[in-house]
């Protein structure tokens, strides 16, 4: 029997198309389950462990980068952080710092990517193809049992090119999650970490590989030829996404002569002292993140394949 099922394996590659029967394999049903359950848990998101990214920098291993104040002028509401400086402390020639050495402690400002997902969408229809595959599945065993292996699961391709770079954190590489769309499986997308230079023009790659190797075992009938055959679905896509650059902290009021909380004195009429420095919170004056976000933009395309369903299929013998 060993020799007849390796024989007729190596002569079957591609006889499936004039299959005799098709025959759902009552022992896989279980194991294929418990491996759809695998799927699921292993897909539900996945990290660092899983995941072959390029390129793989320590040093660039960030979400957050030290923000200039040159930099911090491009956000959308920053005059109303001098606006807010001028009415509460007073418009006497004065230096904004976005951090101080002698206060070490105190947050200085940052830029930072969302530590939530990006999504990628979609800029037009996936082109796609689904072909029944027969080269996965290699077959073998003894008395009339057959092992057959097969691969299942998703691997992705991708190549991006930052199309507009975010005008904070400029030059620096981030890092942060980005979530495919959802083509073709009933899993939804692989969620991946992705680190990039903010830099105009620049390209990165992400590869994803989620193959897993499966073998299930199936009963091979007297005069029977069996393989495993299961459904190979490739996309092409082209895809958008958008990345904010959100800053915070604590930036540094320095005037030149001293001066005082105009509000507080206004409000509690409490006896002021005067300072030359003041801490502003930046969420405190802009208090919607939009206020202090740029984005940058990614464009590219990206090519899955997913191995998904498998059946046996068997010719020949007795098909009753
Ligand atoms: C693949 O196999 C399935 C089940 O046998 C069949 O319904 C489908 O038409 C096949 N597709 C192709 C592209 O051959
Ligand atoms: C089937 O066997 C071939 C040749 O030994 C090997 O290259 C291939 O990876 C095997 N496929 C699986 C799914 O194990
Ligand atoms: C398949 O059969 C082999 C040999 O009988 C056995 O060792 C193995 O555990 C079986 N595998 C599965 C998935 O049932
Ligand atoms: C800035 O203000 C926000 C909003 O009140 C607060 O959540 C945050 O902790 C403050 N940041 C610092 C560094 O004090």
């Amino acid at each position: 029997m060993l020799g007849s099922v390796i024989a007729a394996f190596s002569g079957i590659s591609f006889l499936v198309l004039a299959r005799v029967s098709t025959m759902p394999l009552p022992e896989i049903v279980p194991h294929q389950d418990v491996m759809r359950e695998i799927f699921e848990r292993d897909r539900a998101f996945v990290d660092d462990q899983n995941l072959f990214l390029e390129p793989r920098d320590a040093e660039s291993d960030s979400r957050c980068r030290d923000l200039t104040l040159a930099e911090a002028k491009t956000m959308p509401n920053w005059e109303e952080i001098l606006a807010y400086a001028d009415k509460r402390y007073g418009k006497g020639s004065r230096n904004i710092l976005m951090y101080d050495k002698h206060y070490p402690d105190v947050h200085p400002v940052k830029v930072c990517v969302p530590s939530q997902v990006v999504p990628i969408k979609l800029t037009g229809p996936p082109s796609c193809e689904t072909t029944n595959a027969t080269d996965g599945g290699n077959i073998s065993g003894t008395h009339g049992i057959a092992s057959i292996m097969i691969q299942q699961g998703l691997t992705l391709t991708s190549s991006f090119t930052v199309s507009n770079a975010a005008s904070m954190g400029l030059t620096n590489a981030f890092r942060t999650k980005i979530k495919f769309p959802d083509i073709g499986t009933t899993r939804g997308g692989p969620t991946v970490f992705v680190t990039f230079t903010n830099t105009q023009a620049e390209n990165f790659e992400i590869k994803f590989d989620d193959m897993v190797t499966t073998t299930f075992n199936m009963t091979v009938k007297e005069g029977q030829t069996c393989q495993a055959m299961e459904t190979v679905r490739s996309c092409t896509l082209q895809g958008t996404a958008e990345v904010p650059f959100t800053a915070t902290g604590i930036i540094w009021v320095q005037y030149d002569d001293r001066t005082y909380d105009h509000i507080e004195y206004n409000e509690k009429k409490k006896p002021h002292s005067k300072h030359y420095k003041f801490k502003l919170n930046m969420t405190e004056v802009l208090p919607e993140a939009a206020q202090r976000t740029v984005t940058a933009t990614f464009k590219g395309s990206f090519l899955t394949t997913s191995h998904g369903q498998y059946e046996a299929v068997c010719t020949g013998g007795d098909e009753s």
